[in-house]
C-alpha cells in the first residue's frame, strides 16, 4: 500500500488549484439514471470514488465516457447516458466500497418503478443508517422491504408527489428524495431539507435537465413532477472541503496561498473561525487567498453543524490546526457519533487533546513532532498530512487509499506550494 512522506516545517506559498467537488459529482452522476438522454458533467475530479460510482452505474446500463486528463485547472468531462436501464440492482460488492451508492435508489425507483440496493453497512465515522431515505421514498408512494441485506423498493404505478418532513438534516436523503420527486406525479415538498452547496448544485443540474424545483438553497424544496427529464451540460461546483483543507494547510504552516478555481462563499464558516484565529482569508478575482499576518493561529472554539454551519468534513483538519495554536479550542462534533479517530494519531505527534463525549478540548502544543500514523477515513487521514506539514521531522501517513478517495493529486498540489511531501509507492 502506498504511503505519503512529509518532512515538516516548510512555509507554503503560491497558487493551488481546487478541483470539482466529489460530494457534488457523486449525486450528479446518479442523476444520469433519471433520463435516457446524455448528461455531461465538466470539472469532474479524478478520484477513486468517481471510479467506484462509474463501476456501479455501468452494469445498470449507463454508458460512461470520460474525456480530458484532469491536469491542473482543466478538470475532466464525463458523459453519462442511460438510454435503457439494463438492471435495477446495486449489489453489495459495489455498495460496500462507497456509501454514496445508495444515491441510485431514488433515481432507479423513480424511472423504473423498482430498485434493489444493498444496504450500506456502518463505517468508520458512525453507524450511518439510511432510514430517512427509505421513509421519504415511502411518502412518495414506494413500498419498501428489507430482505437479505437489500432494500427492495417498488412503485409499479410510479411515484406520486408527497410531503417529506425530515426530522433532522440529511444531505444524502435530501439528494435521493429530490431526484426521485422530479419524476413523481404531482407536487412534492421536502421540508427541513439540507442546503449544502452540493444540493444546490444538484438542483441546478436537475433544472437544466427539465425539472421544476422551487426553493433552491433553502430548507424547503418544492418539486413539480415532470414525465421525463432530458439532456443537460453542467459544471460541477468547486470542492469546498478541498478548499478548506488547503486553507488550513496555509494556516498551519504560517504560509500564504491563493486557492484558485473556487469561491470564498463556499467556506464562510471556516473563514469566520480562521479570521477569529488571526488568519487572513480574502476573496481574489479567481478564488481565495489565505495568509498569516500575525504568525501563529489563536485557539478558537468550533462546533460542526449542517450548512451554513461549520462542516463536519473539516472538523479533523481544524483540529490539527488548533493542535498548533496559541491557547485552547473546544471542538464539538454534532453530525457523526464517532468522528474523533484522528485524535489518538494527532496525540502521537505531540498534540494535547482530551475528548469528553462529543467535544474535544485541544490545547495548542508549541511544536508537533513527526511520526508514522494512519487513519481510518478520508478527512482524518488528511488532518494527519496537515499536522505533518507543521511538525518537526518526518511523518509517514499510511493507508493512502483513503486520501485517494477524496483528494486529487494531493502530494503534487502541496509540493507545488513548497511542501516537502512525496508518495512512497508500495512494493
Ligand atoms: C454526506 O454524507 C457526505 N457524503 C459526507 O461526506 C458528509 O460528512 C455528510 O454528508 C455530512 O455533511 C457525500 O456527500 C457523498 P447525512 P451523508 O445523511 O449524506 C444521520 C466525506 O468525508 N442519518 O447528512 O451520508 C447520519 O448517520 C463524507 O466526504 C440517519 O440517521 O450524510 C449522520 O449522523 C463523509 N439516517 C447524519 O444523519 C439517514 O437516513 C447526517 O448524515 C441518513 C442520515
Amino acid at each position: 500500500m502506498d504511503r505519503i512522506r512529509i518532512r515538516g516545517g516548510n512555509r507554503l506559498s503560491g497558487t493551488l488549484p481546487i478541483s470539482g467537488a466529489k460530494n457534488a459529482a457523486l449525486p450528479l452522476m446518479a442523476a444520469a439514471l433519471l433520463t435516457d438522454k446524455t448528461l455531461t458533467l465538466s470539472n469532474l475530479p479524478y478520484l477513486a470514488d468517481i471510479t467506484s460510482m462509474s463501476n456501479l452505474l455501468l452494469p445498470l446500463g449507463v454508458s460512461v465516457s470520460v474525456n480530458g486528463n484532469g491536469s491542473a485547472r482543466a478538470g475532466r468531462v464525463i458523459e453519462l447516458t442511460a438510454a435503457r436501464i439494463a438492471d435495477t440492482t446495486a449489489p453489495y460488492d459495489l455498495v460496500r466500497k462507497m456509501r454514496a451508492s445508495i444515491l441510485v435508489l431514488g433515481p432507479l425507483v423513480a424511472r423504473c418503478g423498482e430498485a434493489q440496493v444493498s444496504l450500506p453497512g456502518g463505517c468508520a465515522i458512525g453507524t450511518r443508517p439510511v432510514d430517512l431515505h427509505l421513509k421519504g421514498l415511502e411518502h412518495l408512494g414506494a413500498e419498501i422491504e428489507l430482505d437479505s441485506g437489500y432494500v427492495r423498493a417498488k412503485a409499479p404505478k410510479g411515484l406520486r408527489g408527497g410531503q417529506v418532513v425530515f426530522p433532522f438534516v440529511s444531505v444524502g436523503a435530501t439528494e435521493n428524495l429530490l431526484m426521485a420527486a422530479c419524476l413523481a406525479k404531482g407536487e412534492s415538498q421536502l421540508v427541513n431539507a439540507a442546503r449544502e452547496p452540493e444540493i444546490v448544485d444538484l438542483a441546478r443540474c436537475l433544472v437544466a435537465m427539465g425539472a421544476k424545483i422551487d426553493g433552491i438553497g433553502t430548507d424547503k424544496l418544492t418539486v413539480q413532477g415532470v414525465d421525463r427529464l432530458g439532456a443537460a451540460s453542467h459544471r460541477i461546483v468547486p470542492d469546498r472541503i478541498e478548499t478548506g483543507t488547503y486553507a488550513v494547510a496555509a494556516a498551519i504552516t504560517g504560509g500564504d496561498i491563493e486557492l484558485v478555481d473556487t469561491e470564498i462563499g463556499l467556506i464562510e464558516a471556516l473563514g469566520e473561525i480562521l479570521d477569529a484565529g488571526g488568519i487572513s482569508v480574502t476573496a481574489t478575482g479567481r478564488g481565495v487567498r489565505v495568509s498569516c499576518p500575525n504568525g501563529r493561529v489563536r485557539g478558537v472554539d468550533v462546533m460542526t453543524e449542517p450548512f451554513p454551519g461549520f462542516p463536519t468534513d473539516l472538523q479533523a483538519q481544524i483540529m490539527a490546526l488548533m493542535a498548533t495554536a496559541d491557547g485552547a479550542a473546544m471542538i464539538t462534533e454534532t453530525i457523526f457519533e464517532n468522528r474523533f479517530m484522528h485524535v489518538p494519531e494527532l496525540m502521537r505527534m505531540g498534540a494535547n487533546i482530551n475528548v469528553h463525549g462529543a467535544s474535544a478540548m485541544v490545547r495548542g502544543a508549541k511544536q508537533l513532532k513527526g511520526a508514522p500514523v494512519m487513519a481510518t477515513d478520508l478527512r482524518a487521514s488528511v488532518s494527519l498530512v496537515l499536522a505533518g506539514l507543521a511538525a518537526e521531522g518526518e511523518t509517514i501517513v499510511n493507508r493512502v487509499y483513503h486520501l485517494d478517495r477524496g483528494y486529487e493529486r494531493l502530494e503534487e498540489k502541496l509540493a507545488a506550494c513548497g511542501a516537502d511531501v512525496e508518495r512512497l509507492k508500495s512494493g
